[in-house]
């Protein structure tokens, strides 16, 4: 943590569009003109490709993107195992699935100088990581600056910060993230995590699937939800250091790591849309209803991973912003349901318009498939009792990681400390008012 860092992170530039034929240069005349692989590329550096869908798929989705190095990525000694941490991956077979409604309360603090890595905590998840297949929750706590760099093999990396900014470091570039934005940081990508406060807090999607993407719109029309042109990509920046730098190899859910002779994040200019980026969740535009009842809360998705099957999500990115209610003869709080698919919330600040409380910022709830839930007792009430006059939802921001499997929990977070007992007694009290005319 420095004031430095915190200058550098308030004054970066960014590219803005998601999803774009981005490029850019650190150093002007470093990107070749008008192929990929010149036989001696400008500057004398390496051009190296980073593929993050296979050659051949339809160009839509294909994503990939040419780096122009100091040295190839290749240059580097052989990886050993080195600890998982708190980290697991899928498939996750050590605790049975679930059923029932579960809440946690904040990560305790970390020991001194645990770095963005050390602090990663697993929740859970669904899927088979060697089959680029489901998800995993993970939470993060830190309170040091990486001084090594990551990257992971096994999915990109959602990053959603509800303490702390930090200015993450990368091949592509620097960006800066604070509490109700996003960061995502693709498969594969190397990276390094400096802390601009005193500690970091937050929570992660791993996505072992098909890459995020902007979902459809349907009727909505050309417009709507998150914008395009709000997510913001890095300008490329590069570290010209010798000297040994640890790097970390996430692969099918271990660890690995490598002493390196120089800092690999030596891209001095790059094109692509294979891309590192950010976006301020408060840019969100939130459609619901101006007429009676809520749309499904996938009128929230900000990005969803899809499946083979048109409309199921792998795993769908969701945020409840700000917004105003205004249905009439309406339960204004989202309602009770069963879900076929499974959804973790978190909370990145203030409270949430289902629960008066227990849900705290920095935690998070699992209800798995099928498991019924909405808004408590104290909730129920008083919205059932309300004036319908227009009403600001203003004073939180929670987010949704919601999925098409059931989320295995880790061992140590079905054994938590911090797992709430009674989590069910939200729902107690809840007194028949049904009268047979
Ligand atoms: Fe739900």
């Amino acid at each position: 943590m420095s004031g430095d860092a915190r200058k550098t992170a308030e004054g970066l530039s960014y590219l803005s569009g998601f999803g774009n034929e981005h490029a850019s240069e650190a150093v002007p005349g470093a990107l070749p003109e008008g192929r990929n692989s010149p036989q001696r590329a400008p500057l004398g550096l390496y051009p190296e490709q980073l593929s993050g869908t296979a050659f051949t798929e339809p160009r839509a989705h294909n994503r990939r993107s040419w780096l122009y190095r100091i040295r190839p990525s290749a240059a580097h000694p052989a990886f050993t195992r080195t600890g998982n941490g708190a980290i697991h991956t899928a498939p996750f077979t050590e605790t049975v699935p679930d059923p029932n409604r579960l809440r946690w309360n904040p990560l305790p603090e970390p020991p001194a100088g645990t770095d963005f890595l050390a602090g990663l905590w697993t929740l859970g998840g669904n899927g088979d990581a060697t089959q680029r297949t489901g998800m995993a929750v993970h939470l993060y706590h830190a309170n040091s600056s990486m001084e090594r760099v990551f990257s992971d093999a096994d999915g990109e990396l959602l990053i959603v910060p509800e303490r702390g900014g930090l200015l993450l470091h990368t091949e592509f570039g620097r960006l800066h993230v604070e509490p109700a934005h996003v960061a995502l940081i693709p498969r594969g990508v190397r990276f390094r995590v400096e802390l601009l406060d005193e500690s970091a807090r937050g929570y992660v999607c791993e996505n072992y699937g098909a890459p995020f993407q902007l979902p459809d719109l349907g009727p909505i029309g050309a417009n709507g939800l998150a914008n395009a042109r709000d997510f913001q990509a890095p300008v490329a920046a590069y570290e010209d250091m010798e000297g040994p730098v640890e790097v970390v190899n996430k692969f099918c859910g271990n660890l690995w790591s490598a002493t390196y002779d120089h800092s690999p994040l030596d891209v001095v200019a790059w094109h692509g849309n294979h891309v590192p980026y950010i976006y301020d969740l408060r840019r969100f535009n939130v459609i619901g209803t101006i007429s009676y009842d809520h749309p499904d809360p996938s009128i929230f998705t900000v990005l969803t991973s899809p499946s083979d099957t048109p409309g199921l999500a792998g795993v769908d990115f969701v945020v409840f912003a700000p917004r105003w209610l205004v249905g009439e003869d309406t339960f204004r709080p989202p309602y009770f349901h069963r879900n076929v698919m499974s959804e973790y919330m978190g909370l990145v600040e203030g409270a949430y318009d289902a629960k008066a409380e227990g849900f705290v910022p920095g935690g998070g709830s699992l209800h798995n498939m099928m498991s019924a839930h909405g808004p408590d007792r104290e909730t129920f009430d008083k919205a059932s009792a309300a004036e319908l006059r227009p009403q600001k939802i203003d004073d939180g921001l929670a987010f949704m990681f919601e999925t098409r499997w059931p989320v295995t929990l880790a061992p140590h977070a079905a054994e938590a400390d911090h797992l709430q007992q009674g989590y069910d007694d939200v729902w107690r009290g809840l007194e028949r008012h049904f009268r047979a005319l």
